[in-house]
């Protein structure tokens, strides 16, 4: 019998762990052995147990895992990149050049340009590219598709995702790239929308129909708001219009007055559809009946070692698939961000906990999906189509 694939990590901590504990599973299960990991970081603590468990050699530097053994820990047959987003695209390109197929958080570029290397980088080495947008794994999102493309729910009202998280100052000091456009020269673009919401749009072009390579955006109108310190948006909307003439709402912040998971909600004429999209499940309302859907996931990591093994050749997020959300993510950073003018804002916690928390943001976050519209086109008193002409408070 052959050996499982060499599988490597860039990236143990952050959300790289939850990589880890998926690629320890694997390897229990026989699937993977997970031979090489690099972080600036050295391991500790679970980390540095984990790795101990597999056997697992440590690199500071990922060029250095990526060199052929005995240098290092090539050859490797599948390099998980859980990197900040700005490093990804030279990170992926070496690893496969050096012969290894890439499993690559999301959002996986930054910019066109990136997109493009990468893709070049795949037909140069023949390498497969799968990204790390995890609902795509979710049959939740093929039944979604579902009743989009079938009108389920009658002619479509509004559809659209509605995200409401809060993030503390830890958040946005946790590490140098978080809240950054730019760093060092690079470009980073984080923010709401491109980043922690970056689901959100993904999921909305794939329900669509237009994620498949060759598919066009006829429009993109953004609104990015700034409650914190940051250089890009902590809360933003942007409503994507298709060639079928149809058009979506993404409305998210992180300054939320209260918490509300992210949910995909299909508003149709004869009834509506809500998928919380970190879970697999769609409640589905039509006429007088209401129930609940519940679907498999397909883990992004075992697709990618099967196409490696030749079990299958389906990735349920290959980057050819990205083609239309890079498009968005370039429309979301032409945009200008908007400083909200301090009287709506206000705060809770202290310390690392503080939070800025933005008057009015939940209603208004609903209220543009539902009906399909900008902030400021809802007469939300702080929202502005361009920066410097915010309303007066109401006395
Ligand atoms: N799919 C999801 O739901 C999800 C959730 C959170 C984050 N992410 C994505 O995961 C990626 C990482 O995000 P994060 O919030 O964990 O970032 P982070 O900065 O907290 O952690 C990234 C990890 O990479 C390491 N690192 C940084 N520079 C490195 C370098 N030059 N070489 C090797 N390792 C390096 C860090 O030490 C850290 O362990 C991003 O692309 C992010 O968007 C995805």
């Amino acid at each position: 019998m052959s050996a499982a694939p060499a599988a490597g990590l860039i990236g143990i901590y952050g959300h790289g762990a939850v990589h880890l504990r998926e690629l320890e599973r694997l390897s229990v299960a026989g699937r993977a052995r997970v031979v090489a990991c690099a972080d600036v970081r050295a391991p500790a603590g679970e980390q540095a147990e984990a790795l101990g468990r597999l056997g697992c050699r440590y690199f500071a530097d990922w060029r250095e895992m990526l060199r052929p053994a005995p240098a290092g820990a090539g050859p490797l047959d599948m390099v998980v990149i859980a990197s900040p987003p700005h490093l990804h695209t030279d990170m992926a390109v070496a690893a496969m050049e050096a012969g290894a197929h890439v499993l690559l958080e999301k959002p996986p570029v930054v910019t066109l340009g990136d997109f493009e290397q990468l893709l070049g980088a795949m037909a140069r080495t023949g390498a497969a590219c799968q990204v790390g947008f995890q609902s795509t794994g979710s049959g939740a999102l093929g039944r979604v598709r579902q009743v989009l493309a079938k009108a389920e729910l009658g002619d479509l009202v509004s559809f659209g995702v509605t995200g409401r998280w809060q993030r503390d100052r830890a958040y946005w000091t946790r590490a140098g790239w978080a809240g950054r456009a730019v760093l060092g020269g690079a470009q980073v673009r984080d923010g709401a929308l491109s980043n922690p919401f970056a689901h959100a749009s993904m999921n909305c072009l794939v329900a669509a129909g237009v994620a498949e390579p060759g598919s066009q955006l006829a429009g993109v109108e953004v609104e990015r708001y700034r409650a914190n310190p940051i250089e890009v948006e902590d809360t933003g909307c942007v409503r994507v219009s298709l060639a079928s003439g149809r058009a979506f709402v993404v409305a998210v912040t992180l300054c939320a007055e209260v918490v509300e998971r992210p949910v995909l909600r299909i508003r149709g004429a004869g009834g509506q559809a809500g998928w919380p999209y970190e879970g697999d499940t769609v409640s589905i309302e039509s006429g007088q009946r209401s129930w609940t859907e519940t679907f498999a996931r397909r883990s992004l990591a075992a697709e990618l070692l099967d196409l490696i093994d030749g079990r299958s050749s389906t990735l349920s997020c290959p980057l050819e698939h990205c083609a239309t959300f890079v498009q968005l993510i370039e429309a979301v950073h032409a945009a200008p961000v908007c400083e909200v003018p301090g009287r709506w804002v206000g705060s809770a916690g202290a310390g690392v906990a503080e939070r800025p928390v933005l008057a009015g943001i939940d209603a208004a976050v609903d209220a543009a999906v539902r009906q399909c519209r900008l902030f400021s086109e809802l007469g939300v008193p702080w929202a502005v189509a361009a920066p410097g002409e915010v309303g007066k408070p109401e006395k």
